[in-house]
């Protein structure tokens, strides 16, 4: 693993892998931290006089319509915000337009390139990691900064790829990643809780069976314990299941896994709450209730260590909030070391107001349970 700081930059042309996977609602970025944790990088960059090429993904690319959501366009105006300074925001991946203005690129210069994933429409090559794509991108610097922590558990073109072709060294933000996961990772003080929301369930099954082995609890809410509840053969209604993953259940940790007792519900997604310990035949679960958030409590203020990954509701309607709010609260309080992880689980506590009061706010969901499960993680082995 080699440092951004033990790395020679002066004057070079380097290539900065970011994650500016951030979400964006109607064209307006909901919560930008992703792309304020890149700073220390990029501005470590420009005191070493670089010229600066930044690629990132956002989303997934599979039509053509979905590069009009997924354009970066809006990202570089944000980040020549936050940077006070011009971002160069070229609309393409890779060709004419794309070597014209790098060539012409002066020391201190910032370019975005347009959506690393725009290239999955001809034939998945960013997300095979194609090598003539990666080679072309190496093409255009001296050396390669991966500094995208959220995306070090795939191996693509981008962050990868490039590595094979160039010098290339782990940027600040993934290197404090990694300093502050390896608190919880090998050792963790006991009791060691992890708990789990989101939708996808089918995603995280073998990391639930994995950390369940390190973890004494896993507190599990939001649409993934709908899942496990059905499977479990008790009546959800019309809540959010993940069907892919229901015939896998069986294979979970059961006994280390605590679920929901009672819930949020409501008739339509954004309709009147009400709340129950049996979810009707129409109603839609959409947080956790009073009582499990008390269950909650009861295992959390016995813990030393907290992961969490997910928020326990449908917490974009303020309305289904309060789960994910309350364990804000709990996890505030308590002397544990706390790790949260994951856009949307981020994004609440520090949208709730609780930065300051975790351990450590990750800018990875998947890639940091990949890393705490004991995974090497293509990104950061490059
Ligand atoms: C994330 O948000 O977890 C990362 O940016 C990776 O995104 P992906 O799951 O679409 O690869």
């Amino acid at each position: 693993m080699i440092r951004i700081d033990e790395t020679n930059l002066r004057n070079k042309t380097v290539i900065i892998r970011v994650d500016f996977n951030v979400p964006i609602k109607d064209g307006v970025i909901v919560d930008d931290n992703r792309i304020k944790e890149s700073l220390k990088t990029i501005n470590y960059c420009l005191d070493n006089n670089c010229k600066i090429i930044l690629l990132s993904h956002l989303g997934k690319i599979k039509t053509e319509e979905d590069k009009v959501k997924y354009s970066l366009k809006p990202i570089s105006i944000r980040l020549s915000e936050l940077l006070n300074k011009e971002v160069i925001f070229i609309p393409e991946t890779r060709g004419k337009i794309v070597d014209d203005v790098v060539k012409n690129m002066k020391n201190k210069d910032i370019v975005l390139l347009e959506n690393t994933r725009f290239e999955d429409l001809n034939g998945k090559l960013e997300s095979s990691c194609d090598d003539t794509l990666s080679s072309y991108w190496a093409s255009l610097g001296d050396i390669f900064i991966n500094d995208a922590f959220g995306t070090c558990h795939r191996k693509h073109a981008s962050n990868v790829g490039i590595s094979k072709h160039l010098p290339s060294c782990l940027g600040f933000l993934v290197l404090k990643e990694i300093e502050e996961l390896d608190k919880i990772k090998n050792n963790p003080s006991h009791p060691f809780i992890i708990i789990l929301g989101g939708s996808k369930l089918s995603d995280k099954l073998k990391t639930i069976e994995n950390l369940s082995k390190k973890a004494d609890y896993i507190l599990v809410g939001g649409a993934m314990a709908y899942t496990i509840l059905k499977a479990k053969g008790i009546n959800v209604g019309k809540s959010l299941v993940d069907d892919d993953a229901i015939s896998f259940v069986k294979t979970l940790p059961i006994k280390k896994i605590i679920l929901p007792v009672d819930h949020v519900v409501a008739l339509e997604i954004d309709g009147t709450r009400t709340i129950t310990k049996n979810i009707g035949d129409e109603e839609i679960g959409l947080d956790i209730g009073p009582e499990t958030e008390k269950l909650f409590k009861s295992y959390l203020e016995k813990s030393k260590t907290i992961f969490w990954n997910g928020p326990m509701g449908y917490y974009e309607n303020p309305s289904y909030q309060e789960g994910t709010k309350f364990l804000c609260e709990v996890i505030s309080k308590l002397d544990a070391t706390s790790i949260v992880g994951g856009g949307d689980s981020a994004s609440c506590v520090i949208n709730m107001g609780y930065k300051d009061k975790f351990t450590h706010i990750s800018t990875g969901g998947g890639a940091s349970l990949e890393y705490l499960e004991g995974k090497e993680l293509p990104g950061v082995n490059i």
